[in-house]
């Protein structure tokens, strides 16, 4: 009887054993530097070089960002001859092994990115079939943090398969690798991912516009019960704070208020954050912004609990999260309109939101200027300029001091789904949907139609276009022409108009200093 107990427990074992990662990297989101944002692919050993000197330089290691990793672009177009990677040697004449150990001379940790599928994004070698060997070869080389990404598999190589197997090849080597998948939410990673990885994307790349920025955030909100240190974080993309080509490329892209809300709510979310930034051009004023050190603090707490949205109305939001010690984090968004004239919004929280009593007192601390800004009990309200948030940590001055309170607690809007919180089978999602009735038989049947087959065939074309058909060309280019010239115009326009704004928003924002933090009866 024991000796069977002893079995099976043995057998358990082992089956934790293979069926979890376990490189103790959980604790905390990861935060670093990554070439991608700044680079594409065409990077090379001086670049990495420089901005290991410069993380230093620039107090960004102190600060916490201790990963530099290299993205898509580092490998060779072939393997060895014994099947390993390689690096591309015009790029890293010095190879892999030597950089790592620049980078860790510089007190930094060294990552390097593979692909789940057949090919990288960029058209590299992929990993697919070749786990046990590339992750060998991360670990000889000193590798300390794996992006794994998601390029040119079949789908019937199910997603989760192709991230267990490296999962079980990087446990294999014994070097405690931090595993991050990035399969831009495919497959919902957030239920099946814990135990596979230390994070997963949970979104499509991010683009260095405002909207994007607003998208990504809003396809993160419920998903923040998922992640934690006992589980993996919810990644929602590398940074684009400080990011130079954002006006260039983007005349509406984000400014300073816009781009330290997208800093705070990726902190407050418990993002890993990776700076996307060529360090040699990043503003100083970007710097300083990615230093901050309660913001960071927020992102790095050791009780782990992801920020989630708690209130909406209209353009105003707000998010919470529960910080160690029985504090909140509190971050009030305006996310009124660039165009209005009147570019302020009063955002309340009341302390019941958050988990606290009614009629509690609390110290409410302006966590961007390190302030407190008194005591207040029931509520607390800002002015927030348009874009802007406020970030704020609020204390109980007395207790109880609760952690235990989270932001998805008491929301409908978090109403857990059971039949969909399984990890989802390769089965079901290679079949597709077919609806309850499979067979579409029946009085009242329906069966949902597979949009795979659906195919658009052109109608046949035959002979010489006709007459209408070169006219209404003729008419189309010239609607595009005109259309072409007033965008232009626009554009034009719409710069200069957005630097007013800006100094603007600037003005205003100094007036919220002052009128921010001072709620009626304070
Ligand atoms: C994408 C990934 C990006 C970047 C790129 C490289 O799939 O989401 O972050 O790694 O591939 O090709």
């Amino acid at each position: 009887m024991t000796r069977s107990y002893l079995r099976f427990a043995a057998w358990l074992a082992c089956a934790l054993l293979v069926t979890a990662l376990d490189n103790g990297l959980n604790a905390k989101p990861a935060m670093g530097w990554n070439s991608w944002n700044a680079f594409g692919p065409t990077i090379n050993e001086e670049i990495i070089k420089d901005t290991a000197d410069r993380l230093v330089a620039l107090g960004l290691r102190d600060a916490g960002y201790v990963y530099l990793n290299l993205d898509d672009g580092w490998s060779d177009l072939k393997r060895t001859a014994d099947g390993r990677l390689t690096a591309n040697k015009t790029a890293f004449p010095s190879g892999i092994p030597a950089l790592a150990k620049y980078v860790h001379s510089k007190g930094l940790k060294f990552g390097i990115y593979a692909d789940a599928g057949n090919m990288t994004c960029a058209g590299f070698p992929g990993s697919l079939g070749f786990e046990e060997v590339d992750a060998q070869t991360f670990a000889d080389w000193g590798v300390d943090y794996l992006k794994y990404d998601n390029c040119y598999a079949a789908q019937q190589q199910w997603v989760v398969d192709r991230y267990t197997a490296m999962r079980d090849a990087l446990n294999a080597t014994g070097r405690p690798i931090l595993y991050s998948l990035c399969n831009w939410g495919v497959a919902e990673p957030w239920l099946w991912a814990s135990g596979v990885g230390n994070s997963w994307r949970t979104t499509e790349d991010i683009e260095p516009t405002w909207d994007n920025v607003v998208k990504l955030l809003e396809y993160n909100v419920g998903l923040s019960q998922f992640a934690g240190p006992s589980r993996g974080w919810n990644d929602l993309d590398m940074l684009f704070v400080g990011n130079s080509r954002l006006g260039e490329y983007h005349p509406f892209g984000p400014f300073y208020q816009e781009q330290r809300a997208h800093f705070a709510l990726w902190a407050l979310f418990k993002s890993p954050l990776f700076i996307g930034h060529d360090l040699r051009n990043l503003n100083s004023s970007f710097v300083d912004l990615l230093k901050k050190k309660e913001i960071v603090a927020m992102n790095q707490d050791e009780l782990g609990v992801a920020g989630d949205l708690i209130w909406q109305q209209g353009t105003r939001k707000i998010f919470a999260t529960a910080l160690a010690g029985g504090s909140r984090g509190v971050v009030l968004w305006n996310l009124q309109t660039t165009q209005s004239q009147y570019p302020l919004s009063n955002i309340t929280v009341f302390w019941e939101q958050i988990g606290l009593g009614g009629s509690q007192r609390a110290t409410v601390r302006d966590v961007f200027s390190e302030r407190d800004l008194g005591v207040f009990s029931g509520s607390f309200s800002a002015a927030v300029a348009f874009h802007d948030v406020a970030v704020l940590r609020v204390t109980p001055v007395e207790g109880p001091l609760d952690d235990s309170w989270r932001p998805w607690h008491a929301q409908p809007l978090y109403a857990p789904q059971p039949a969909n919180l399984a990890v989802p089978s390769a089965a079901a999602w290679i079949a597709g949907y077919t609806g309850p009735s499979s067979s579409g038989s029946g009085p009242g049947s329906k069966q949902q139609p597979d949009i795979r087959k659906a195919s658009f065939s052109p109608p046949a074309s035959s002979g010489p276009p006709s007459f209408a058909v070169v006219l209404s060309v003729l008419a189309s280019l010239a609607a595009l022409g005109v259309v072409g010239y007033f965008v232009v115009l626009h554009m034009r326009m719409r710069g200069w108009q957005q630097l007013d704004e800006n100094e603007g928003a600037r003005k205003m924002s100094e007036m919220s200093q002052t009128r921010r933090y001072s709620p009626p009866g304070s």
